[in-house]
């Protein structure tokens, strides 16, 4: 008889989860070994207090291998239909440059690095952001940007908020005309709710009438009218307010930049630079401001500093004007951003250059100015006197008959009242789509032809005085690799600079930086998936509703909640999002005074930011000894708050790395307060099948999707934060003015731009979780065990500064620095920097406990990486005890000159150690050499002389 396995023996149950797993069974035994445990049930059990465990397999599909949940997911995009959109409303196609497509958005050395907190490995990603701010700044006219922010609306939102911050004008009142974007204004209204100013939408013409501390103008406006801004910014600046203009990027090409008309600050989306619809999202918001205000500016900032040697060095800039510094006071909470796409926006503009975006704006321009001089000729009357790219027409009666004609040719117009039609022109549109517009509005028989309309000079589209005088686009980089061969070269050198998942594990504590699997990845740039309008009618998007539908179902199965709401574009936006229907329940029961929020010491920046957008007060609570929430001190502070509580924000398992023990307890005493317990989710790694936020008391909780559900980092965004709601708040969560979210309350204005976030990046988290299925509690299991087996093999060289029950941790550790600074003058900053020599990305650095690293290896790396982590962090160790012992001079050492790089090869070597101690100390780094690009960045250098733009060439050489 034959002994070969049957076919069913053949199958693998579960392919997929032995890659998304580092460590094979084998490894894992090893591992537990180590631990002196038995197996990894035994460690769960001895790690997760069983009064919150889940003791019952997740409620999901079982998993798919890769290729079939592919092919699933094909069945849903084949139900979104590709229509042609030119409803506009600050959404347009573009063409992203296939040599970008592929060596940036689909390359995992751009998207799966981390925020550029370790400037030394991540020149590459900060050079790329700099010219993005750099192209900011010269379309706007403005002298300093940042790197991005999140949306168009929410940069109107923090405009609104910087504005009260610097402006003179004592007045509550913020004016938006009303001719903004119908998604801005909503959500302005949103943010003004939350800090309580008095919102004032009206007519530009009536802006004189109000007295206010700012104003939001759009340019082009809405309904596609460029009218000169200079009088009613004057009008604003006569008394003290701040003028702020949120500008289509493509039409900057063309017109004055708002700079130049006096605006105080100028944002906008610049999506329409090579990144696609997406279904709304993800996009980079552009922000840019007068150097006056720096310090209020939001988001983070990219500037020039030097490096150890005194070359050229670039480095988050003014970063203690942010969250992790200033918490509550921080000028905002945005933490991810949107860099991926920024990078993405700024290397459109490095590979078009400012001949090749001429060429588009004008030509978008000119079809636009071809297609109203034939409706003109025709009769039809158009509503804005002046145009770049939309027009807004006045069909009356036939209205619905042209609509008719538009659907059959599969075009979107944007649809408004009282007969109204708008079309917005792009630069995937041609002569074909424009007579296709002629034929639809005037019928097939109008005798216009697209050469003759292109010779009439009718028509000033862009009046005189707003025509761009001003150069674009002159530094060297913007000028240089406009053939595929050098863009691909460049891209590929700042590639080189920076450490990605693709070199080595990124050990960052809170951050998750588990694998982003190619399987996951690849849907994100199919047509069906990328190009939809988040506007588009719901019949065309039929395969985004069923998969978001499911991935709304899956999320409530992993963590107990009854409904999601999947707007917040990232967990900062997610936490605002609760808080505000926190908020807003209180309101509803007639308790609009509970408005306190306890918030625990170790918590996240973001947290006390948040509280604070959302118009409530700060009341930290203290942690005891161990790390855990001082439960005493939570009772007083909760019952001092009384009547005024409105909820208490927790991290589980807690900053600290540990499973509070206290946790439901924690709970109970809110909400015998009645206050509601706001989980921060971006521990959710540690509790996926083994524990569910709402199960253990949680009223609303924001999921990081961008950490536990493997949407990739993308070297500081996109990511998106969706919250997991109970029943008794849905009726308070957001919807969107444009498209309301089904099943939520309509009129509840919007927290994001587009109705559901970042749209075109979920299809990441729905494939894992559809490959994954209810084993996702073996992701877990090992995310645990990884990060116990890290705290046992290095607890003697460092000491591991929390731990909970058994002695264990959760999915991460912090290890404690602070005595061996004391000892020897040796930091946690330079342990950090030493890792990179031996090709590591730092963990994360002096969060929550100042002095410290905090260790998350994720369930994804193998034994042999985590190893490899394990013996350069012992190699450390015997160094620091040469500096101990006197063998290294304190301020002379391997450790203290780390990062090593090739310029100190090249200088002459008078150090006490060797150029391969230096540079190569171990046997992988002698094969896999990573080189940081440049040495230890001057932090206080940079901000003393703050420079946020292009420097010249030679500046590298
Ligand atoms: C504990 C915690 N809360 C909140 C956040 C904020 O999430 P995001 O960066 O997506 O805004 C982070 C991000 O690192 C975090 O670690």
């Amino acid at each position: 008889m034959s002994q070969s396995p049957s076919l069913h023996q053949l199958q693998e149950p579960n392919p997929f989860l032995r890659r998304h797993l580092g460590p094979d069974a084998q490894e894992q035994q090893a591992m537990l070994d180590a631990l002196g445990v038995a197996s990894r049930s035994e460690l769960i059990e001895q790690t997760v207090p069983p009064g919150i465990r889940f003791n019952r397999p997740l409620d999901l599909p079982p998993a798919l291998d890769e290729q079939a949940a592919l092919a699933r997911l094909v069945g849903h995009a084949a139900q979104n239909q590709l229509w042609t959109s030119l409803i506009g409303m600050g959404y347009h196609a573009t063409i992203t440059p296939t040599v970008i497509l592929r060596n940036v958005l689909e390359n995992p050395g751009w998207y799966t690095a981390y925020t550029p907190y370790q400037p030394e490995i991540a020149q590459g990603r900060l050079e790329a952001l700099l010219n993005y701010q750099q192209m900011v700044i010269d379309l706007t006219g403005l002298a300093l940007a940042n790197a991005s922010l999140l949306d168009e609306a929410t940069a109107a939102a923090e405009a609104m908020a910087m504005a009260r911050r610097v402006a003179r004008s004592k007045s509550n009142a913020f004016f938006a005309d009303e001719h903004c974007h119908p998604q801005t204004l909503s959500v302005l209204k949103t943010r003004a709710e939350g800090f309580g100013f008095d919102l004032i939408i009206d007519s530009v013409d009536n802006l004189a009438k109000h007295k206010v501390f700012g104003a939001l103008l759009q340019y082009p406006d809405t309904h596609g009218e460029v009218r000169d801004l200079r009088p009613l910014i004057d009008q604003l600046h006569a008394q003290q307010a701040l003028a702020c203009v949120a500008a289509d990027i493509l039409s900057l090409v063309v017109l004055t930049p708002p700079g130049e008309l006096g605006a105080d600050v100028v944002l906008g989306s610049t999506q329409r630079f090579g990144v696609p619809m997406g279904y709304g999202g993800p996009h980079a918001a552009y922000f840019a401001c007068r150097d006056d205000y720096k310090r209020a500016m939001p988001g983070r900032i990219i500037g020039v500093s030097r490096d150890a040697r005194g070359n050229t060095a670039l480095r988050m800039a003014l970063q203690t004007r942010e969250q992790h510094i200033r918490r509550e006071k921080a000028n905002s909470n945005i933490c991810t951003a949107q860099v991926l796409l920024a990078n993405i926006a700024g290397f459109y503009a490095v590979y078009h250059g400012p001949e090749g975006l001429q060429r588009i704006a004008q030509r978008v321009h000119r079809l636009t100015f071809i297609l109203a001089a034939g409706l003109e000729a025709k009769g039809i009357k158009r509503l804005n006197q002046h145009f770049f790219d939309t027009l807004t027409l006045d069909v009356g009666g036939t209205q619905a008959a042209i609509i008719e004609s538009a659907e059959a040719a599969r075009i979107n117009l944007r649809i408004l009242g009282r007969g109204h039609l708008g079309v917005s022109l792009d630069e995937t549109c041609n002569e074909a789509t424009v007579l296709k517009l002629l034929d639809i509005f005037l019928g097939v028989d109008h005798g216009l032809d697209i050469a003759t309309l292109d010779q009439q000079a009718l028509l000033e589209g862009i009046p005189g005085a707003l025509m761009r005088r001003t150069p674009i686009l002159g530094h060297p980089v913007f000028n240089l690799h406009h053939s595929e061969t050098e863009m691909l070269r460049y891209l590929k050198q700042l590639e080189n600079k920076d450490l990605a998942l693709n070199q080595s594990m990124i050990p960052l504590g809170s951050c998750t930086m588990k694998l982003n699997a190619s399987s996951e990845m690849i849907p994100i740039t199919w047509p069906e998936f990328a190009l939809p309008h988040p506007f588009a009618p719901a019949a065309q998007v039929q395969g985004y509703k069923a998969m978001i539908d499911e991935l709304e179902s899956w999320l409530c199965a992993i963590t107990g909640f009854d409904a999601i709401c999947m707007q917040p574009n990232s967990g900062a936006q997610g936490e605002y999002a609760g808080l505000m229907a926190i908020t807003r329940y209180h309101r509803s029961r007639h308790q609009p005074g509970r408005t306190l929020c306890l918030i625990p010491s170790s918590a996240h920046g973001t947290n006390p930011a948040s509280a604070q957008m959302a118009g409530m007060e700060v009341v930290i609570v203290e942690c005891d000894e161990d790390g855990n929430v001082d439960l005493d001190d939570l009772k007083a502070k909760a019952r001092a708050a009384g009547e005024r509580l409105s909820c208490l924000m927790v991290t589980y398992p807690s900053t600290h790395g540990v499973y509070e023990e206290g946790i439901r307890e924690i709970c109970e005493v809110v909400h015998q307060h009645g206050g509601q317990v706001y989980m921060d989710g971006a521990n959710l790694n540690a509790q996926v099948g083994l524990a569910r936020p709402a199960d253990i008391g949680a009223d609303v909780s924001h999921m990081n999707l961008h950490k536990t559900f493997c949407i990739p980092h993308g070297g500081g965004g996109p990511g998106m934060g969706p919250i997991g709601i109970r029943a008794h708040l849905k009726p308070f969560v957001a919807s969107h003015p444009v498209v309301p979210v089904p099943g939520l309350e309509p009129t509840n204005s919007a927290v994001s731009a587009a109705p559901w976030g970042s749209a075109s990046i979920l299809p990441i988290s729905w494939m894992y979780i559809a490959m994954m299925g209810p084993q996702l509690a073996d992701a877990s299991e090992v995310a645990i065990l990884s990060a116990n087996y890290l705290a046992s093999q290095l607890r003697d060289a460092f000491p591991v500064l929390y731990r909970g029950r058994n002695q264990r941790v959760a999915h991460e550790c912090i290890f404690d620095l602070r005595p061996l600074k004391a000892l020897t003058g040796i930091t946690e900053e330079d342990v950090a920097k030493r890792l990179m020599d031996y090709g590591f990305h730092a963990p994360t650095m002096s969060f929550p406990v100042p002095g410290t690293l905090m260790v998350e290896p994720t369930e994804s790396e193998s034994k042999a990486e985590l190893d490899r982590f394990v013996e350069a962090m012992l190699a450390i160790r015997a160094e620091i005890a040469q500096v101990q012992e006197g063998n290294w001079p304190a301020e002379d050492n391997p450790l203290k000159h780390a990062p090593h790089t090739l310029a100190d090869v090249l200088a002459p070597w008078d150090r006490p150690y060797s150029i391969e101690q230096g540079i190569a100390p171990s046997a992988h780094a002698r094969q896999h050499k990573y080189w940081p690009a440049v040495n230890r960045v001057d932090n206080v250098y940079g901000d003393r002389n703050l420079f946020c733009a292009c420097v010249p060439v030679e500046a590298y050489r």
